[in-house]
This record gives structure tokens, C-alpha cells and sequence, in this order.
């Protein structure tokens, strides 16, 4: 990528896409329905898609090109960000194909390519496609056996293909490893693009604008200064919905070996030399090399599932009570690890992650948490509301970010200090609303530009940081019940207990 914060040209303009069509798999999930079609038509909306954009929807369901089309609109009019504009619409509505079959069937991958070869005639895409694979990662060979039997994974001249595939990649170190083995029989790296949707997040990528923009941050941005770091990424919904998907994976599978590790890498890398991938890449690769896990696994991680209980005022199901978990699952719904970075600048300072789902409320941020002052020359009574500096990058709903400092209180005899807030708030500096994640991804795939997403050796580390405690997780039965509408089980917060600290109510 040119460098976001050194070329402004790039960074008024999004580039448009050009020839193209995207071929997607698992149209009938909630993540086709509630964010990647939308997208697409968010973009094709801000005149970021080709005028001639195709969009091939394949499934086993007794759809015709009309249904499909259908099946987009009523997605798009529920969950696109900008508003409906029937021109835009048309003019993709006229794009979008569908072809009916089996993921396994070699039949339907022959009529895949047909329809495809079709596309590329009528709607001039020019042979240059993206295969997204919203679907379960165990699918992924069939699926790639197929493309490329199918001749559709062929490429002649300047033509070009991609493969997008989502979240969780593998389960476990050895089975993403595997996975990469079968992509790579008919992809290259520079094909590969693995989403990990929080690094499509406009204050996702803050964190570096901030970090690297700036001077006054740095130099207190290591062990010296910095006591802690909580990340933390927090829903109010359950699982419902998607039970089958989230049964035996979990929220450390499904959160912290991507989004939570990623926030970590932005949060504790170097400078990269430069914006350009690789650079990224191989600082985010350090750090998360550098990752430790405690030797008392157990003490220092906790895990939850929701009960049953009340939240905004509404009764709610326990996750052992939702239609499709069964009784005895012990999948986490809250999960929470502590982790250093073993390196000079981070040496001693834990990182605390923690997610759930059946929370307090939706928030996602990253505190960073300062030391006390080495000396407070105050009575302790003037500064008993005074608790420690933090700068908060809020990642969402709240987009923005707050320092925490110690002020005056005004009118007082003495010198008595609380905490007080600085913010800067998105809504507040900028006039534009920020892209959904996926918007930027699905264009960066289209435009074949990597930056943003994850590369193998970042997921394998990921992997291996986690490893070890989902083998010990498995040995431990059922998790802790943990109210819902709370912030989680009573393991995590004696877990934070134990290093004489407590979570950040976000
Ligand atoms: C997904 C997880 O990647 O992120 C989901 O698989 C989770 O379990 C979602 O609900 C949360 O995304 P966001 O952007 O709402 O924090």
C-alpha cells in the first residue's frame, strides 16, 4: 500500500476497482446477508465498482438469477449504510447471477464456469475474479478441488484470480496449516486474502495514525510508563442465529486469535519503515512473536458462558438454553487471557484480552493504562478519586479517543485532583462517516491491494499463542455461568485480581 499518512492523494480518493466480478459462496449466511452484500452495494454506490460489476451467488437452494437479486435487495435495504438509489441498484441488480448447486457436485462448478464465461461476455469483467468463501473453513477443500477442476482457478494473459476466505482460519495451528497447504495448490500468497474484518475499521488503523503522527505519544509508549493494557471487545447479543457456527469454536477462536491479537500487534509493534505491506507485516510478525503466555495457564485465563437472566430490561436465554447448543457444550461465550510481549519496550507489562458475548453492552477499545506518578505531593484525601492515566482508543460504537488525566477540582479549599476526560470523538473532527470495515476490504480485494489483511505467519503466531490454552481450556469441562448483561464470569475478574488490578468498566 503507499503510505496513508505520507500521500494524501491516495487518502481523498479511494481508487476504483476495475474489471471484475466477485463469485460468493455461503450467500445464505448471516455474514453474506448482513454485511458483504450490503457492502457490495455501498460501494457500487460511492462509484468505487466497475460500471460492468458481476456478482455470481451459488448455494443449494432452488434459486433463479431473479431470486438471488432478490434475496440482495431486501439484504441491501435492510443493512447498507448509504441510502438506496434505484439507479445504483439497476445498474448492479443487472450483474448478479446465480447458479444453483451442491458445494461437493463437479456438475455445478461446470455450469459455475459457464456462468462466469457468460458474465465476463455480457458484463465485460475481463476474466478478473474473486472466489469468496463465506463458508465453514472445513468446506475450503472442496471447494478449492473443485475451482480448479473445474478449469474456473485458469488464468490467461493479464487476467486475475483471488480467494477471500473468512474467520476462523483453522482451529488450531496444525488445521490452518493444512488449510494453507490446500489454497496454495491453487493460489499464491499474494491471492490469499484472509479477512479479519477489525483491521478494515477506520480506528483500527487509528491506532497507528496515532501512534506514528504524532510525538507526544511515543516516548511514554513502553515499560517505563505504561502499567497495563486492556483490550477488550464486548456484545450485548448471545449466539442466537448462528449457534451451529459458534458451538465448538468458541470466543477465543473467534475473537481473540484474530481481532484481539491483531489490536495487540497495532498497539505494542515498532514503527514500520513504511506503510508498504511487508513492512507492516514484519513488525506485526515481531511483536507477535515476542507474545508469552504465562506458565500458570490457568490462573492467568478464564472462560464463561452465559445464563440465562434479564438484559435491557428483556428476559434472555442462557446459551446452554439456545436452540441448537446442546446441554453439555462447554464452548466459551467470554474468554479472557493475560500476555506479555518479551521484548525491550514491553518487558513486565501485561496485556489483559478479554471478550464475551451476553455483556454490559457493545464496546470495543484498547486501554492503555499508566503508572502512578512516583510521587503525589497531595493529602491522600485530595486525591482518594484520582485513579491512573489512560489513553482509550475506542474502537466502536463511540468512535474516537479519550485521555484520562488528574484535574483540579474547581472551588475547593485544598488541592483536591480527580480524574477528568479529554476526547476526541470521529463524529465531532470529520465531516464523513466512516466506511463500514467491509466496504474497504472487499474493495482492497478487488483492487489486489494486501496491507489489511492478515498474512499466514501472522495467523500461525496467532495460533500458537492460543494453543496452549484452548489444550488446557479442553481439559476443564464446562466454563463458568456468568450473569448476562454483566461484564463475566468471577474467574476473570479474580484472574486480574491476582496481579493486584481490576478490568476497566469500558
Ligand atoms: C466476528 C465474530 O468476527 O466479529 C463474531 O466472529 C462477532 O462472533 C463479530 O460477533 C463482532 O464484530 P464487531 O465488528 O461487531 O465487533
Amino acid at each position: 500500500m503507499s503510505n496513508p499518512l505520507r500521500d494524501p492523494r491516495d487518502r481523498r480518493l479511494p481508487k476504483v476497482a476495475g474489471p471484475c466480478g466477485l463469485i460468493l459462496f455461503g450467500v445464505t449466511g448471516d455474514l453474506a446477508r448482513k454485511k458483504i452484500m450490503p457492502a457490495i452495494y455501498d460501494l457500487a454506490n460511492r462509484g468505487l465498482l466497475p460500471p460492468g460489476f458481476g456478482l455470481v451467488g451459488f448455494a443449494r437452494r432452488q434459486w433463479d438469477d431473479e431470486d438471488f437479486a432478490q434475496e440482495v435487495h431486501d439484504a441491501v435495504r435492510e443493512y447498507a449504510r448509504t441510502p438506496f438509489r434505484e439507479e445504483v441498484w439497476a445498474q448492479l441488480s443487472e450483474g448478479i447471477r446465480f447458479v444453483e448447486g451442491d458445494i461437493a457436485d463437479p456438475e455445478a462448478y461446470r455450469e459455475l464456469r459457464r456462468v462466469v464465461e457468460e458474465v465476463d461476455q455480457q458484463r465485460g469483467t475481463m476474466g478478473n475474479h474473486a472466489f469468496y468463501l463465506a463458508i465453514p473453513p472445513s468446506l475450503f477443500p472442496v471447494v478449492v478441488e473443485n475451482l480448479k477442476d473445474s478449469g474456473l482457478t485458469e488464468r490467461h494473459g493479464r487476467e486475475w484470480r483471488r480467494v477471500v476466505v473468512e474467520k476462523p482460519f483453522g482451529h488450531n495451528l496444525a488445521s490452518a496449516q493444512a488449510l494453507d497447504r490446500v489454497l496454495s495448490t491453487a493460489f499464491t500468497p499474494d491471492e490469499i486474502f484472509r479477512i479479519d474484518h477489525y483491521l478494515g475499521k477506520e480506528t483500527v488503523q487509528n491506532i497507528l495514525a496515532v501512534r506514528f503522527a504524532n510525538t507526544m505519544f511515543e516516548p511514554i509508549w513502553n515499560a517505563n510508563y505504561v502499567d497495563n493494557v486492556q483490550i477488550t471487545q464486548a456484545e450485548d447479543i448471545g449466539v442466537a442465529g448462528r449457534a451451529g457456527y459458534y458451538d465448538g469454536i468458541g470466543a477465543a477462536r473467534y475473537v481473540i486469535q484474530n481481532h484481539l491479537l491483531q489490536l495487540l500487534a497495532l498497539t505494542a509493534m515498532e514503527e514500520p519503515l513504511s506503510f508498504r505491506p511487508h513492512e507492516v507485516r514484519m513488525e506485526k510478525e515481531k511483536v507477535l512473536s515476542a507474545v508469552t503466555l504465562p506458565s500458570n495457564i490457568s490462573a492467568h485465563t478464564a472462560r464463561g458462558q452465559y445464563a440465562a437472566g434479564w438484559q435491557g430490561g428483556v428476559p434472555v436465554k442462557g446459551f446452554l438454553e439456545e436452540a441448537g447448543i446442546p446441554p453439555d457444550s462447554t464452548t466459551e461465550t467470554f474468554a479472557a487471557i493475560r500476555v506479555t510481549v518479551d521484548n525491550r519496550r514491553w518487558a513486565g507489562v501485561p496485556f489483559y484480552l478479554r471478550t464475551g458475548k451476553r455483556l454490559g453492552r457493545r464496546v470495543t477499545e484498547v486501554a492503555v493504562i499508566f503508572k502512578r506518578a512516583p510521587h503525589l505531593p497531595f493529602e491522600s484525601a485530595s486525591i482518594g478519586e484520582l485513579s491512573d492515566n489512560a489513553l482509550v482508543f475506542r474502537i466502536q460504537p463511540d468512535e474516537g479517543v479519550t485521555v484520562r488525566f488528574g484535574s483540579k477540582v474547581p472551588g475547593t479549599a485544598g488541592m483536591d485532583v480527580r480524574d477528568v476526560t479529554m476526547d476526541f470523538q470521529y463524529g465531532d473532527s470529520f465531516v464523513d462517516t466512516s466506511p463500514e470495515a467491509y466496504e474497504r476490504l472487499i474493495l482492497d480485494v478487488l483492487l489486489g491491494e494486501p496491507p489489511l489483511f492478515p498474512n499466514s505467519t501472522e495467523v500461525d503466531l496467532s495460533w500458537a499463542i492460543l494453543d496452549p490454552v484452548l489444550d488446557v481450556w479442553a481439559t476443564q469441562g464446562q466454563p463458568e455461568q456468568y450473569a448476562s448483561g454483566g461484564w463475566g464470569p468471577s474467574c476473570a475478574y479474580d484472574m486480574i485480581a491476582r496481579d493486584g488490578r481490576v478490568w476497566r468498566r469500558p
